[in-house]
């Protein structure tokens, strides 16, 4: 699957500085790696110190063998006239808490270094419910709501760098079968691992447009993209309840090729986070390295907008009216009256911290968008139950390779009915509304699949 691929061929100063989370494996290690072989400094922003550091080692390693190699395969593009050293260096993030969230923030800030690209890798998927140490599901906080905090915290050092700045979403085809629904955007009232995965995906296109709204005339350009089905640990990881998912999954791929290598999975990444063609671009999803159309759904403005002011009510904790001046830019309408005004301080770490211990002996302290959702989660548990049998039985079957503008999209069905049913009610009530509204043309309830 590493058709139609291309490597931008670019060569950095050693001052442009990206941000990378999750580099220390799979499509964030090969991502970080180029980026470095091509002059810039990264900073892997990872969750385990040990698993970093062991990877940049490792990184450093094939670099110089590649370095050796007289005629240097696309691979190790680069390494020939690269540095010498990879100038890549960890530090500690934990997408999982907002507090370790923003001890990375303020930590990166501390460094005094310039910030030329976030680029937000990291994720998880086809967890099953499980609640952050904030409160929220898993996948919405990992994958989207933690990097929205820094994205948020750290607009003015991009701003700083600007022009050509970027912002980079590396979220995945399986948003198409994504739905909006405030109302269970938790999974308080139905859970579906699969479908979970989607949401969170849909989530980052919708706010690449809702950013790039805000950030205009600054000079940064915000991206999302696909980066194929590539071969990493992420489809399995939270499969592990599951003795047939592993070998059913890899099987499948395996065997009808629909896999990419890492490395092949970093080309659209690395597109997006350098490419000089894009210069002066922005609100762009790409896949396969091209710009192609999101599914329509993600740019349902409302949509868009509402779930941005949810998002902005779950982290208010951690922003202020200073946050949000460096990022609403001309879009800014009224101040929040719920977040802290101008030049007020933030909770301090240990305050978070505290409130975190207590929070999870009492459950209080939520902010009042997911307490109505506590009210209205009259059925939790039952989800989770359906939930984990699911996980027994769901992806007895891969099939449907569907051919969409050239390429194979692997469709996982979820073969759970009673889950299907729950869940496709509220996706395709959502649907229809979005409809209504010009919203999205894919019928999620008859589409319930994921792609990783
Ligand atoms: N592979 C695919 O086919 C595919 C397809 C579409 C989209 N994607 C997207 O591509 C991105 C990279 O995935 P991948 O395939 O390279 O998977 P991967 O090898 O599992 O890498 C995921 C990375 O995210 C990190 N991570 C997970 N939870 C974290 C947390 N709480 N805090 C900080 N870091 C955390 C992981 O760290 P640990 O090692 O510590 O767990 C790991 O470094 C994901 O956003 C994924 O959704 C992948």
């Amino acid at each position: 699957m590493g058709a139609n691929l291309t490597f931008p061929e670019v060569d950095l100063p050693g001052d442009r500085t990206f941000i990378l989370t999750g580099g220390n494996g799979g499509i964030g290690y090969e991502t970080a790696k180029y980026i470095a072989a091509h002059g810039g400094r990264v900073v892997l922003a990872c969750r385990s110190e040990e698993k970093a550091k062991a990877a940049i080692e490792e990184m450093q390693k094939e670099y110089k063998d590649e370095k050796q190699k007289t005629s240097p395969t696309a691979a190790n593009a680069g390494a020939s006239n690269g540095p010498d050293d990879l100038n890549i260096e960890f530090m500690k993030l934990d997408l999982e808490s907002l507090a370790s969230t923003m001890e990375f923030i303020d930590a990166y800030k501390a460094k005094g270094y310039p910030l030329h690209s976030l680029i937000c890798n990291a994720g998880i998927a086809y967890a099953p419910y499980g609640e952050t140490t904030d409160g929220y599901e898993r996948m919405f906080q990992i994958n989207y709501l933690s990097h929205l905090l820094i994205i948020l915290h750290l607009t003015p050092l991009l701003r700083a760098s600007a022009p050509n700045s970027r912002i980079v979403m590396v979220s995945s085809v399986a948003h198409t079968h994504g739905a909006f629904d405030l109302d269970n955007i938790q999974g308080k009232r139905s859970y579906n691992r699969i479908y979970f995965y989607n949401h969170s995906k849909l989530y980052q296109v919708m706010s690449m447009y809702a950013l790039d709204r805000r950030l205009k005339s600054s000079g940064i350009g915000v991206f999302s993209l696909h980066p194929g089905v590539v071969e990493t640990g992420i489809l399995v990881n939270n499969w592990t309840d599951s003795k047939v998912m592993v070998p059913v999954v890899h099987g499948f791929m395996r065997l009808f090729h629909v896999y990419r290598n890492p490395y092949q999975g970093a080309a659209t990444t690395l597109v997006a986070a350098l490419d000089p063609k894009y210069d002066g671009e922005s609100a762009l999803y790409f896949d396969s390295c091209k710009p192609t159309p999101p599914v329509s759904l993600a740019k349902n403005v409302e949509n868009q907008e509402a779930l941005w002011k949810y998002s902005l009510e779950c982290l208010k904790d951690y922003i202020n009216e200073d946050v949000l001046q460096g990022v609403e830019g001309e879009v800014k309408s009224e101040p929040d009256a719920n977040l802290p005004s101008e030049g007020e301080n933030l909770k301090s770490k240990q305050d978070v911290k505290d409130e975190a211990t207590h929070d999870t002996d009492t459950g209080e302290g939520r902010d009042e968008c997911e307490k109505e959702e506590v009210t209205q989660n009259t059925d939790a548990e039952e989800g989770r139950d359906g939930c984990e049998e699911e996980n027994e039985e769901v992806v007895q079957q891969s099939e449907d390779d569907i051919i969409e503008d050239n390429q194979i999209i692997t469709e996982v069905h979820a073969t759970d009915t009673d889950d299907v049913k729950e869940e496709g009610r509220d996706i395709s009530q959502s649907d229809s509304e979005d409809r209504q509204d010009g919203g999205r043309s894919t019928d999620a309830a008859d589409n319930a699949g994921g792609e990783n």
